[in-house]
């Protein structure tokens, strides 16, 4: 992207913690404050992946996981599409194993965390002894003299958002985070499912250039050429801008979350890579096959 003209664009926010912590819970709760959701009127926003435009004027995307597939398969290919970890922990349950596999994650990937302690409505709520356990698996909280910023929340009584919303804001400025947004988009995929009527969809978030319908692309090692992109309301757009997730219409098969996708020039073009990312994909296979045997 050298030369290129960079625009700020928003955070890529990733929710990790430990089973039933309440990721899904902040993120819902964190939806209802978003304005859009509210005049949308209520209307279901079907992507894993959302933005939060908050009344300040500042947009944050938010992807949700689900364990840590996703996460570890973006990590493992490089696309870093996260900028920032919201690391949940239930201020009841404290620090447990996927606590701590999820800040190793976001550790080994060089992405900064933001504690979110959870329940803090329940009578059990005990925040100060998940800092210390925080404290003592080395994280340089900033209660404790580091910058690891800490937020005491209830995702059930809506309690502490703000105060999330603001840290997470804080963090992003910090970061000053830029994209590329003319010419050929590069994005990841964050989720795809198949659809009866319309066929395999990606979910996917930009990272720079800008998305075009009618374009042909190779996600993975599937391809297609883009017929419809819809945004996070399910509203039909004609782009993709950094940072901001679509859904994708128009891929031949289904590409897996992590995968990278990019634009190719011509259908021949985007068949052929497919065809030789499918042949390396059947060789790593049949090669870990013949390993496990041995
Ligand atoms: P997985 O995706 O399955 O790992 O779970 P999760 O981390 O997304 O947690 P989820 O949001 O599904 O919440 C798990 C349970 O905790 C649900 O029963 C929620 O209602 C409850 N819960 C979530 N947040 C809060 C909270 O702030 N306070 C209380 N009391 N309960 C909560
Ligand atoms: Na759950
Ligand atoms: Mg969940």
């Amino acid at each position: 992207d050298e030369g290129a003209v960079l625009q700020p664009r928003p955070a890529v926010v990733t929710v990790m913690g430990h089973v039933d912590h309440g990721k899904t819970s902040l993120l819902d709760a964190l939806r209802q404050t978003s304005v859009a959701a509210k005049e949308a009127g209520g209307i279901t926003q079907h992507l894993g992946a959302f933005v939060v435009d908050m009344p300040s004027g500042s947009l944050i995307t938010f992807l949700d996981t689900p364990g840590h597939a996703a996460f570890s398969a973006m990590r493992a290919r490089g696309a870093a599409v996260t900028d920032i970890v919201v690391l949940v922990v239930a201020a009841d349950d404290g620090v447990m194993q996927q606590t701590l596999e999820a800040m190793s994650h976001a550790q080994a990937a060089g992405v900064p965390i933001v504690v979110a302690i959870n329940k803090c409505d329940k009578p059990a709520a005990d925040p100060e002894r998940v800092k210390m356990q925080l404290g003592a698996e080395g994280l340089l909280l900033e209660d404790l003299g580091g910058d690891v910023q800490v937020v005491e929340v209830s995702a059930k009584s809506k309690v502490g958002l703000d105060k999330l919303e603001e840290a997470l804001l804080l963090q992003a400025e910090m970061m000053d985070l830029k994209s590329r947004i003319d010419g050929p988009a590069q994005a990841y995929v964050v989720e795809a499912r198949l659809d009866r009527g319309r066929g395999p969809l990606a979910t996917a978030i930009v990272k720079s250039g800008t998305l075009i319908c009618g374009q042909y692309i190779v996600a993975g090692a599937e391809w297609g050429r883009i017929r419809a992109i819809r945004d996070m309301l399910g509203m039909t757009t004609t782009s993709g801008k950094p940072a901001m997730p679509v859904e994708i219409e128009g891929l031949k098969g289904l590409p897996m979350a992590g995968d990278d996708v990019v634009v190719v020039n011509t259908e021949e073009r985007a068949r052929m890579l497919s065809h030789g990312r499918k042949k390396k994909l059947e060789k790593d296979r049949l090669l870990k096959a013949s390993e496990e045997r041995t």
